[in-house]
């Protein structure tokens, strides 16, 4: 549907009744619920057949909003006031109290939240004045959305609507980042990078390794994961791959080939890198091989979700 007045009204009263509704964010499609309402939490674990051990993170319009439901630290103060609105998330203590429901951060006493800057979701939030939990819009461990087709495709029958807009302009997933003392941990890379932080608050920021405890399943090891297998670091393709190419050196043999940016843009690839997986996929073909990514910058977020999607042990 498209992103009109009415259409915002509608998805507002959807909501209110409990109903799930997806929307675009700069980072990829949400699948939302009212936060404060436990049935309609509930219904999102159940949409993505997603583990209840594993918590969502909170959509707000403002920092003084987020004021009503969790504490800032000093240093989490200056990290919204530098990345909100955008594609960066919070882990909180949560005040006590307050209207969310437990399910939100599955029974632990912090809670997820971001201020999101797609025009779509912050007029939503505007029209529905309670916090909205949203996951990505995809089934649980599969490739994240990025257009409304890839939510269809996974939830249709699931969501009473699926709001249209303009594009998912960072295409990953938001930065998640707790202060812990005097230094923080980075529980997921994204768009605003670990320099990015260590800039803004002068701290050691400690990236999260695979076999921590896994509190964020984007943590998990396979996680967005076509159904295709996926080759990392490919510099020649076999006959029967399709490559997944970045820049302009890449093996001009492969049959089906999509470029992530042929300019060799570490943006334009995290923008495209999950609608061109989904592309891939959909062909049927047995092996999606990448290029290469350059390992620093947003390279970092891109290639720990390609390994990710690369990893072993999918359904
Ligand atoms: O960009 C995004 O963040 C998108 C859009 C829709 O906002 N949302 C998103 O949600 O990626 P989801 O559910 O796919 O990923 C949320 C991550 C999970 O890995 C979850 O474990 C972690 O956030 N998380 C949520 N609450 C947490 C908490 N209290 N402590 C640690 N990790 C938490
Ligand atoms: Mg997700």
């Amino acid at each position: 549907m498209p992103p009109t007045l009415a259409n915002f009204h509608l998805a507002s009263k959807y909501l209110l009744q409990g109903k799930l509704v997806s929307f675009p964010t700069e980072t990829v499609y949400g699948l939302g619920a009212d936060a404060t309402n436990d049935q309609a939490v509930a219904s999102i674990f159940a949409a993505k057949k997603r583990p209840s051990f594993n918590p969502l993170i909170i959509h707000l319009p403002s920092i003084e909003e987020a004021e009503k439901y969790v504490d800032f630290d000093i240093t989490s103060r200056k990290l919204a006031a530098a990345f909100w609105p955008g594609p960066f998330t919070l882990v909180l203590n949560k005040k006590p109290g307050t209207l969310l429901s437990p399910l939100v951060s599955a029974g632990l006493d912090t809670v997820a939240v971001r201020v999101p800057e797609h025009p779509v979701v912050r007029e939503l939030l505007e029209n529905f004045k309670y916090p909205i939990a949203a996951p990505s819009a995809n089934l649980s461990g599969k490739l994240s959305p990025t257009r409304p087709e890839h939510v269809a495709r996974d939830l249709k029958d699931e969501v009473a609507m699926i709001l249209d807009g303009p594009p998912c302009r960072n295409g990953i997933e938001s930065t998640i980042a707790q202060v812990m003392g005097s230094e923080i941990r980075l529980l997921r890379p994204g768009s605003v990078s670990q320099r990015d932080i260590e800039e803004v608050t002068g701290l050691r920021v400690v990236p999260f390794e695979d076999g921590q405890n896994p509190t964020a399943p984007g943590q998990l090891k396979s996680h967005y994961a076509p159904r295709s297998n996926v080759r990392l670091n490919a510099t020649t393709v076999y006959p029967d791959e399709a490559l997944l190419a970045f820049g302009s050196l890449y093996p001009k043999d492969a049959r089906i080939v999509r470029n992530l940016s042929p300019k060799g843009s570490l943006h334009e690839a995290a923008a495209n890198l999950f609608s061109l997986l989904h592309e891939l996929d959909d062909l049927g073909c047995e092996t999606i091989a990448v290029s290469p990514i350059p390992p620093h910058g947003l390279g970092i977020a891109i290639n720990d979700r390609l390994s990710r999607a690369a990893a072993d042990n999918k359904e």
